[in-house]
């Protein structure tokens, strides 16, 4: 054995209970209360919550935008992401111009193959580009990526498909036995909007937010999931940001269609005031934070039975600098927000702690329902022998305040500074390493594995 973790109070999706775990080789090898170290390093977690390594299925790494790319890249994201508790990222592929989506895909893996800290995935982005390629879909199904993400908005970026070419998309998908994400607003509404707002001189960062209502993804949630229904499509709506937006996604499930949501750890958290704020820019991401409602209304839906199922992050945070781009043009602000290391400690501080999930919860939404979806089972995701040995202890009694200088994004200022949380991660262990203690990232460079993923469930 090479690391025994004693004392241990384990949570997994269903059980809470005291045992010590065995790791040996980057596997649990044993779950046992009466395991002896046996030569092996051990680690007391007596007074600690052990739980599966959390799998952020939505990061954007690197990406390349309008005159810039996302500021962490595949070291400093995964490294953010493991001080935060994730063992497993998965990332979405963007097509350059005059690239393959072969030739994308070839070309994350050489970007992150180098870099990454934990063990990452890869989701195709599917935009008009790549149309000519409906083809290739089943042969980066068979090389591990197994799910697409179309655009229903973003027309200028050349992300947005209209619905005839979603239906084949998620016809071709489905053929393949693979899952389909949707970016859900409205570009009807939202150019409509932006257009009234930039002609009455409305430029400031809250008009983002006004010119993306929650009409907007509820329109779009309504549209697609028809789509979906009509392909017989599995597909799961990415960053769900509204009551409407929720409740469509429910209206969807009970007509038939196979959908569900993720929400991330800002719209949990924050709502459509900090606009108002000096330093408003730097909340910009699309869908836009909503109303208190809302917030409440995706707690809610965290819980057993609920149509949310993960939290991910969409991590893709830009320096303040490059949020001022827009000072005097909201469009021109880079869309997007730091928050992989956000996840654990938002749901368990501002969650478990303050009774609106309960620590089964936790773990289902960030560990058992991700690797289950996302086609991870079962060596990720659950704290069981045979698995791969990815978890993360957390100190209840851990205060912290999550300032930009305790946060490891590239990045000048922290969006969740208002927040000091009662308890934190304080070790992440990955395939077995010790990857974070006590806030700081003691891992390598490099030694995160590709996850080829199957087929989701
Ligand atoms: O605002 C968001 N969601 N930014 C993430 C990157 C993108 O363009 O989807
Ligand atoms: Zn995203």
């Amino acid at each position: 054995m090479d690391l025994l973790i004693k004392n241990a109070r384990i949570v997994t999706g269903t059980e809470s209970f005291e045992s010590n775990i065995g790791i040996e080789g980057g596997v649990i090898v044993s779950i046992s209360p009466t395991l002896e170290p046996s030569g092996a390093e051990v680690y007391d977690a007596g007074g600690k919550i052990v739980i599966p390594g959390g799998i952020d299925a939505h990061t954007h790494m690197e990406l390349q935008v309008t005159g810039t790319k996302s500021a962490d890249d595949f070291y400093s994201g995964t490294v953010a992401a493991a001080c935060g508790g994730i063992t497993s990222i998965v990332d979405f592929v963007d097509t350059q111009p005059g690239q393959t989506l072969l030739g994308a895909l070839a070309d994350y893996r050489r970007k992150a193959d180098s870099k990454v800290v934990v063990d990452y995935g890869l989701h195709m982005m599917f935009k008009g580009q790549n149309l000519p390629e409906m083809d290739r879909i089943p042969e980066v199904v068979r090389k591990g990526v197994p799910s697409f993400k179309v655009y229903t908005a973003y027309k200028k970026r050349g992300l947005m498909l209209d619905g005839p070419d979603i239906s084949r998309v998620m016809r071709t998908v489905a053929g393949a036995g693979g899952l389909v994400a949707v970016h859900a607003e409205s570009e009807r509404i939202i150019q409509r909007l932006i257009e009234k707002n930039l002609a009455e001189g409305n430029t400031e960062a809250r008009f983002h937010a006004k010119s993306r209502p929650a009409e907007a993804e509820a329109e779009a949630i309504s549209k697609v999931t028809r789509l979906a229904r009509e392909a017989s499509a599995k597909m799961y709506v990415v960053h769900l940001s509204s009551r409407a937006g929720r409740e469509e996604v429910e209206k969807a499930r009970r007509s038939g269609t196979d959908v569900f949501a993720e929400t991330c750890p800002h719209y949990l958290v924050l709502t459509d005031d900090v606009y108002e704020r000096k330093d408003g820019r730097n909340f910009v991401m699309s869908p836009a934070l909503k109303k208190a409602e809302d917030r409440a209304a995706l707690w809610e839906a965290l819980g057993p039975g609920g149509v949310v199922e993960t939290v991910g992050s969409d991590h893709c945070p830009f320096p303040s600098a490059e949020k001022d781009w827009g000072e005097e043009d909201f469009t021109k602000i880079p869309n997007g927000v730091p928050g992989t290391e956000a996840i654990i400690p938002v749901l368990y501080s501002e969650g478990v702690r303050k009774g609106r999930i309960s620590m089964f919860d936790l773990v289902r939404v960030t560990s058992w329902a991700p690797s289950a979806r996302f086609g991870l089972a079962p060596a990720k995701g659950s704290l069981s022998v045979g698995a791969d040995a990815d978890f993360v202890v957390i100190d209840p009694s851990r205060r912290v305040r999550m300032t930009a200088d305790v946060m490891h994004s590239r990045i000048d200022y922290s969006i969740y500074d208002h927040i000091t949380t009662e308890g934190y991660p304080v070790l992440t262990v990955s395939r077995g390493e010790v990857v974070m203690e006590d806030g700081e990232f003691v891992g390598k460079r490099g030694r995160g594995r590709f996850l080829p993923r199957r087929s989701a469930a």
